[in-house]
């Protein structure tokens, strides 16, 4: 039988050593740092096997995340297939803002929430389990999104309500919080290679200037709005002027903010409505 430190050293021989680390350490249920201490332990032939398979897809291109089934956001563990985006650190973000204008504005109330291309769920059930009083739907067009989104909520005990719809159309009532992440690359953007060859297409693309899901999203909107409202969007890098446009035709009475990510680029963009 094999020890760690030869699966590690045949693994690094195919893909970055880090991600022979985690897998193998994924497969034995440690952290890749308790996995040094492991070094001269034998694996089973099962390990062994399994282990070496998943450096082979890792080795063709498929996305860690996606070898590993799972990933980590906003310190929950979130499963994920290629059915799903693989959640993004600047989504934690958006999530983390959106936490911070909830607090400040909203924090009384028992809150409608609504994510709007769910995917993976990550956004409005990690919104759940930190807003435990809110109730929250997940909507995504896509029926293999959901049962992700799903089985995620049930792992991790959020109840909330899915719904397949093409974003408005089978939503009913008013909310306080709108989140979306929606698809928003143009057509013909350039992407690297492992996200056009492996992430679903439908959670990428989003017209000849990747602003076809924000039209459709706010051409809705104003009837799903309770009186009081935060809108809050994950965009593109170059997409925060003409997203500012849009927003101010249509919230007219909102304070419209625009916001930077941690390396300075405009990645998010956030409608508050309070009545004064
Ligand atoms: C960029 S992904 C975001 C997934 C997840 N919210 C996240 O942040 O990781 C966009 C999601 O929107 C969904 N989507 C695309 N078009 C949609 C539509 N017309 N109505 C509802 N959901 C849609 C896709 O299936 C995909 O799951």
């Amino acid at each position: 039988m094999a020890t760690v430190e030869e699966l590690i050293i045949n693994g690094k021989k195919k893909v970055h050593s880090t991600h022979a680390k985690m897998l193998l350490a994924d497969l034995l249920n440690l952290n890749p740092l308790e996995l040094l201490l492991h070094l001269d332990e034998e694996v089973t032939p099962e390990v062994e096997q399994h282990y070496y398979e998943q450096i082979q897809k890792l080795a063709n291109q498929e996305p860690l995340q996606y070898v590993i089934g799972n990933v980590n956001f906003y310190g929950n563990t979130f499963v994920v297939n290629p059915k799903v985006l693989i959640p993004r650190f600047e989504t934690e973000e958006l999530v983390e803002n959106t936490l911070n204008f909830i607090q400040y504005y909203f924090s009384e109330q028992d809150l409608k929430i609504i994510d709007l291309g769910t995917g993976s769920g990550c956004i409005g059930i990690t919104l759940k389990k930190k807003i435990p009083t809110s109730q929250v739907t997940l909507v995504d067009i896509s029926k293999e999104a959901l049962t992700v989104a799903l089985e995620n909520a049930k792992q991790l005990e959020a109840e909330v309500t899915c719904l397949e719809s093409d974003f408005w159309e089978k939503v009913p009532g008013k909310y306080h919080i709108v989140i979306s992440n929606p698809p928003y690359l143009k057509q013909d953007e350039e992407v690297e290679n492992i996200v056009v060859q492996n992430e679903p297409h439908l959670a990428l693309y989003a017209g000849e200037d990747g602003l076809d899901c924000y039209q459709k999203i706010l051409s809705e909107i104003k009837e799903h709005l309770e009186e009081e409202y935060l809108v809050a969007f994950e965009i593109g890098a170059d997409q925060g002027l003409p997203l500012k446009k849009m927003f101010q035709e249509v919230f007219t009475d909102a304070l419209i903010t625009l916001k930077k990510d941690l390396q300075g680029r405009d990645r998010m963009i956030f409608a508050l409505k309070k009545k004064a």
